[in-house]
């Protein structure tokens, strides 16, 4: 895919809010930077796809974060909703299996087919292993064995193999996935701090610049933004490190 030259429009923040007001405030408060918004659970579950389609009204490009994983039949179906919405990508679990992977893709192309109106097709995003989880975590409650970059690794290839575009990783494994599926399969990386930033319950995690320095595509920045004081100043310098 053509990424974005400009480093703003290669960050997506996280609007991780309970309210569509406080959100509000982020999105006016970093206006006029082309950043990419990105809408989790706990905002969609409050504010629903009318924030989706502000956000779209106001010119920006959206990934709806809600990391779909179920049956396959109910992935196609939410799939082809979100896609109505217009986002411009949206992630499912690689740990559903094929099948459920490619009924994402199906609900994607019933979408764009069914619609009166030009619709775009959205980047489809496998999450592989959370960038909250280590090692241990993974062999000793999640039950998959070996390491965590042969699990990313394996979750991306299938991934691929299904239709879709790229993959939700730790920038750490970046290079890696690069390889094993080619540099235009997107890789979207959360696990970002700048440099002295608090981790809190993340794991994996790289600085921005060291993180587009391993070639990703777009980083994924939430607390180190929404959690300070002067949120447009956060992200001014993120973008500025980057430079
Ligand atoms: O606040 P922080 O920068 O840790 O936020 C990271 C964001 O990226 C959160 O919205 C989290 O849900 C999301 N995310 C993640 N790991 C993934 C996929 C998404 O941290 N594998």
């Amino acid at each position: 895919m053509a990424v974005p030259a400009k480093v703003a429009e290669r960050i997506m923040v996280a609007l991780d809010y309970a309210e569509a007001g406080q959100a509000r405030q982020l999105v006016e408060a970093l206006q006029g930077i082309p950043c990419y918004m990105k809408v989790g659970m706990q905002l969609f579950y409050s504010a629903g796809p009318q924030f989706v389609l502000s956000l779209k009204e106001q010119g920006y490009k959206v990934f709806l974060d809600l990391k779909m994983h179920d049956i396959p039949n109910t992935v196609k179906g939410g799939s082809e909703s979100v896609t109505r919405l217009g986002v411009d990508m949206f992630n499912v679990h690689a740990a559903g299996g094929k099948q459920m992977l490619e009924a994402a893709m199906e609900g994607v192309d019933k979408a764009i087919s069914g619609s009166s109106h030009s619709l775009a097709k959205p980047i489809v995003i496998g999450v592989t292993q959370l960038t909250s989880t280590n090692q241990k975590v993974m062999n000793e409650e999640i039950g998959i064995e070996g390491s965590v970059e042969a699990a990313v690794l394996r979750y991306a290839r299938l991934a691929q193999s299904a239709g879709l575009g790229g993959v939700v990783a730790s920038p750490l494994e970046v290079v890696q996935i690069k390889e094993a599926c080619g540099s235009d399969f997107v890789t979207v990386t959360p696990g970002i701090r700048p440099a002295g930033a608090d981790i809190g319950d993340q794991s994996r995690v790289l600085t921005p610049a060291e993180a587009f320095a391993q070639g990703t595509d777009f980083i994924v920045i939430g607390r180190p933004i929404t959690a300070t004081q002067d949120p447009r100043s956060a992200l001014e310098s993120i973008i500025a490190s980057i430079k």
